[in-house]
């Protein structure tokens, strides 16, 4: 099937080589906030990708030392780093993907919500220079909460008068990444076969996966879904707790950060088929933002594929996502335009 061939694709670069999949072509990839903890380690797996030729490293301290460490890797990719505000513009000239995993993590008892008031203005800062620097890049927002910052940055990027709906996407391929791995210790099948779309937001109940739609088929109870959902809906916060304090998902959430980005990557380069869950904007639902699979292209978002059949369980939980999102968009949104 077509998911399944992507999801082969979207590893193969960890696994394999991948010389069909326009290694010759020349891209930069520009990760903000390269120094943190999903920084580091997704610095070194973008550093691992054939498909990049050039690896910016930005962050507001400490990227001198971890581009030096990682430009060692003999790869492909020219390695650099850039630290302080005075380096931001150099940093992303000439970049065709930026992924922004600038900002504060969570600690026990916070939600994703309660990291708005720090990470809101770092990602309007970055963005603001993203429109200034590199307006036609497609930009991957890893940073939380997802809901409001993946809207805050269309807002600043329509006020550039830059801003391309095709270009700007929620990271949310770490609650496909978990459900996935709980899905096949539940349904007792080869995870590597594993496909299940999720979709809504990422943020507890606004995280929908559709296990109705997962395959291979595991044919599991009512009761078994209903624990998988609420297992990949709270996911996060089982990382939050087992860290006690020293931070959320930073090795997962790279790994899931770099598939994603190879994705975008491979639909640049004209790959055909790329298909990856993530928040868009969006016309699925009444809402302007909402994750869905969506194909990936020569300008980043070609088609935001439609939800599929759902069972009645998922069309609750639908329904049940919208006010939060809702109102998680537009705080988004009324941050960007306050000032
Ligand atoms: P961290 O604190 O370890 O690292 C964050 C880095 O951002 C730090 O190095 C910091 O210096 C840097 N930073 C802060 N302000 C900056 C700025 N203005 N410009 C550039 N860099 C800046 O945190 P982390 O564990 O790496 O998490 C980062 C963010 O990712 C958090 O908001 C977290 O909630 C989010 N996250 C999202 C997902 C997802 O699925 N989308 C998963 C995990 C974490
Ligand atoms: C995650 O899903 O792991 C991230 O959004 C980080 C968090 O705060 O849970």
């Amino acid at each position: 099937s077509l998911a399944r061939k992507t999801s082969t694709a979207s590893t193969s670069y960890l696994t394999r080589r991948g010389f069909a999949s326009g290694s010759a072509i020349d891209r930069k990839v520009a990760i903000l906030g390269a120094a943190g903890g999903i920084g580091q380690p997704l610095s070194l797996l973008m550093k691992l990708n054939p498909l990049v030729s050039q690896l910016a490293l930005y962050d507001i301290a400490g990227t001198p030392g971890v581009a030096a460490d990682v430009s060692h890797i003999n790869t492909r990719s020219q390695v650099l780093g850039f630290a302080g505000e005075e380096q931001l513009g150099k940093a992303l000239e000439g970049a065709d993907v930026v992924i922004i995993p600038a900002g504060v993590p969570r600690k026990p008892g916070m939600t994703r919500d309660d990291l708005f008031n720090i990470n809101a203005g770092i990602v309007k800062s970055l963005c603001t220079a993203i429109a200034k620097y590199c307006p036609h890049a497609l930009i991957n927002m890893i940073s939380n909460p997802v809901n409001s910052t993946v809207p805050i940055a269309s807002e600043v990027f329509k006020k550039a008068g830059t801003y391309d709906e095709k270009r700007l996407f929620g990271v949310t391929t770490l609650d496909v990444v978990r459900a996935k791995t709980f899905y096949a210790g539940k349904a007792k099948v080869n995870v590597a076969d594993v496909n299940v779309p999720v979709v809504g937001g990422h943020a507890g109940i606004t995280i929908l996966p559709l296990f109705s739609q997962a395959t291979p088929n595991g044919n599991l109870a009512s009761e078994e879904i209903e624990a998988l959902t609420k297992r990949t809906q709270d996911g996060g916060t089982e990382v939050v707790e087992a860290k006690a304090g020293k931070g959320s998902a930073t090795l997962s959430m790279a790994y899931a950060g770099a598939i994603f980005a190879d994705a975008c990557l491979k639909g640049l380069n004209g790959v055909p088929d790329v298909v990856e869950c993530s928040f868009v904007q969006s016309t699925v639902t009444d809402l302007p933002f909402f994750a869905s699979k969506v194909r990936l292209g020569k300008n980043g978002v070609e088609e935001v594929l439609g939800l599929g059949p759902l069972s009645d369980y998922e069309k609750q939980g639908l329904e049940a996502l919208k006010l939060e999102l809702k109102s998680s968009i537009e705080k988004g949104i009324k941050f960007a335009n306050d000032d």
